[in-house]
């Protein structure tokens, strides 16, 4: 029987989408972003697929991960890749290809029986929803209080970018970088509502919604006006490049989170988790501290990046035993999962899912109120 519910990240799983690495490109230049591998074959302005040999492995770790998954009892669901090398276009402008399919969690939002395709804000990932229609039709056929929504689809024109963001950008001492990051002064204009999925973290009835280079304000209220019944934060971390907040901020059990070590929160969320008996944790320095893999644009960060099966059991990535040990002595049983190889797909074990159905209900984990929130 196929069910659509999870409110949390923590209750215990039963469905998951695992997404694919097949097709996986550099993409091709566009406003919202900067790709620049100048020692890996792809300098600033060139474009085209993922080596072959990368494809092929991190294919195999999400395969095996995925084979992990079934093996305890847990339904998978894989997207269907569509061919990502081709232009697309809208009646506003053509974008010489697309990115890939291996981070749903970018796109898709599950809340309660709802699932959610986010506005997105790069125009190589507009359509990067069409990949996971054929899981999204199968549970809207089965399941008969599933609610299949879209946000309002943006139109990012040059008006939703600010121009020369990038290179601007690359001008500025970090203290001027964290100024702009608290006030979401960065690539995205107020043209339009815009996030990705990943920038929301779920825990409860409170949803914390991260303002990045791919989330602007009028994201975070477009969800707060989609989700009546829900507390919707729009917040931010110390992070130069803020982009999704489950490698920053991520919910362990009811009354832990833990959070990658640089990025603090701001002091009113710290405050908000505080007044309502929140422990705050700081995540161990992750391995191979400082070395980022070839053309990956993620940062060691990614090590936090991790999916729980229940509220006592975590997967985390297999090298990251120093955080492993960290998790065991907080009271968890940890599945090591090889997932180094897919890194450079954009992201780890919680990028690469997304919860369709865990146990549970919507609960209230904040019954106090604190400063703005
Ligand atoms: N921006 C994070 C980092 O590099 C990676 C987060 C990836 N998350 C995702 N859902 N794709 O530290």
């Amino acid at each position: 029987m196929l069910k659509v519910n999870s409110w949390n990240g923590w209750d215990p799983l039963r469905h998951v989408l695992v997404g694919r690495a097949d097709g996986t490109m550099v993409q091709a230049p566009e406003p919202a972003v900067q790709r620049d591998f100048p020692d890996d074959g792809f300098p600033r302005g060139t474009f085209g697929p993922m080596p072959e040999d990368m494809t092929a492995a991190a294919t195999e770790e999400l395969n095996a991960f995925a084979g992990l998954l079934a093996a305890r009892g847990i339904r998978v669901s894989r997207p269907t890749p569509i061919d990502f090398a081709q232009t697309v276009t809208t009646p506003d402008w053509a974008q010489q290809s697309m990115f890939g399919c291996m981070p749903p969690r970018d796109v898709l939002i599950t809340v309660g029986a709802e699932m959610l395709e986010a506005t997105m804000s790069y125009r190589s990932r507009w359509f990067e929803y069409l990949a996971y229609r054929p899981v999204l039709q199968e549970l809207y056929e089965h399941d008969p209080d599933m609610r299949w929504e879209a946000a309002p689809k943006p139109r990012l024109t040059d008006a939703s970018y600010k121009p020369g963001f990038w290179d601007e950008y690359a001008t500025i001492t970090n203290p001027e970088r964290l100024a702009r990051v608290a006030v979401n002064d960065l690539a995205l204009t107020e043209e339009e509502p815009l996030f990705d999925a990943a920038d929301i973290a779920r825990f409860g009835k409170d949803l914390f919604v991260q303002l990045s280079l791919v989330t602007n304000r009028k994201g975070a209220d477009w969800l707060r006006r989609h989700f009546p019944e829900h507390r919707v934060h729009a917040v931010t971390f110390t992070n130069t490049y803020p982009l999704h907040i489950d490698a920053t901020w991520v919910p362990l059990r009811p009354g832990l989170v833990m959070h990658a070590g640089q990025q603090l929160a701001e002091p009113e969320l710290m405050e908000y988790f505080k007044v309502n008996d929140w422990q705050v944790v700081e995540a161990v320095q992750p391995a191979s501290w400082r070395h980022v893999p070839r053309l990956s644009f993620c940062s060691p960060w990614l090590a936090v990046n991790i999916l729980n099966l229940d509220r006592n059991t975590v997967c985390v990535e297999a090298e990251e035993k120093r955080l492993a040990d960290q998790l065991v002595d907080l009271g968890f049983e940890v599945v090591p999962v090889p997932f180094r190889a897919v890194g450079p797909f954009g992201g780890g074990l919680h990028c690469a899912t997304v919860d369709i159905h865990r146990d549970g209900v919507m609960e209230d984990y904040f019954p106090r109120r604190s400063g703005r929130f």
